[in-house]
């Protein structure tokens, strides 16, 4: 059982904003692959050739097939006992809001009620033309690349690099992590900006900030509290001391 700091439980109890960032990390657990650690899917496909738009220009069918092979994985995997955490710790705390880099939806399919997402949602599609969206499911079986009816290609709505982020909801991460009592960054390897710089952010405003990983990051340094374990294993410890300080 990891061991959780008496200050986190405080911190957390005594809070008015609290910002849960996370990347691939949590939702391995659920199975679905991280990116830069050994057997990740970037040690494995290049992302110049599948994640930016001249490769979705160049080669569509091929980037499409990619992210329909992603959807298969993802669609199949279930929030882990991390995301539940997570849900469970809402009505513990005040103001809590998850920023999340993963387009899997598996927050929300948890139940979380404030997701932030701001690389998208595999979930979705939208025309790389005109920009309609394309919610229905039944595209997410299709092999073959669909066509918007203005005669555009439909892709999925994840942001790609060289990509901007989603504006409102950058913004909206940027004001709560300004303002956020306590920062908890989960599985992520805090390399990827701008959602990386949301803990500078937190910690420059002063906010308790905590990171819940097994591994060191470039964002360990600015961390008040590390956990070195996996956030399917902490998150629910923390919510099991959180009711205890509730109850007691
Ligand atoms: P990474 O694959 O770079 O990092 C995953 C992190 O999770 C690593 O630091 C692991 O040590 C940690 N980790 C693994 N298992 C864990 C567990 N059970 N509990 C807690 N931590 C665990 O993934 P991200 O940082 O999310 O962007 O990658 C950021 C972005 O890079 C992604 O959103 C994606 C990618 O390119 C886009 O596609 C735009």
């Amino acid at each position: 059982m990891p061991t959780i700091p008496s200050s986190l439980v405080d911190r957390l109890a005594r809070a008015r904003c609290v910002v849960v960032s996370t990347g691939a990390g949590m939702s391995a657990e659920s199975g679905v692959p991280t990116f830069r650690a050994e057997g990740g899917l970037w040690t494995k496909f290049k992302p110049e050739e599948l994640a930016n738009v001249d490769a979705f220009l160049r080669n569509p069918q091929m980037v499409w097939e990619w992210y329909q092979s992603r959807r298969d994985v993802i669609l199949n995997c279930s929030p882990n006992a991390g995301h539940t955490a997570l849900v469970e710790m809402e009505p513990l705390v005040q103001g809590l809001t998850i920023v999340t880099q993963n387009i899997d939806g598996l927050h929300a399919a948890a139940g979380s009620t404030d997701v932030i997402e701001l690389h998208g949602n595999i979930r979705r599609n939208f025309c790389q033309q005109c920009g309609e969206r394309y919610d229905d499911a039944s595209l997410l079986s299709m092999t073959e690349i669909p066509s918007c009816s203005c005669g555009g290609m439909i892709r999925p709505d994840v942001v790609w690099f060289g990509e901007m982020l989603p504006e409102k909801a950058l913004a909206r991460a940027e004001r709560l992590c300004e303002e956020a009592d306590v920062f908890i960054s989960v599985g992520t390897s805090g390399v990827v900006y701008p959602a990386a710089g949301l803990a500078l952010v937190a910690h420059q405003h002063h906010a308790f900030t905590v990171e819940i990983n097994p591994e060191e990051t470039p964002l360990t340094p600015y961390a008040n509290v590390a956990i070195s374990a996996a956030a399917g294993a902490v998150l629910p410890e923390v919510v099991r001391l959180l009711r205890e300080r509730t109850a007691g």
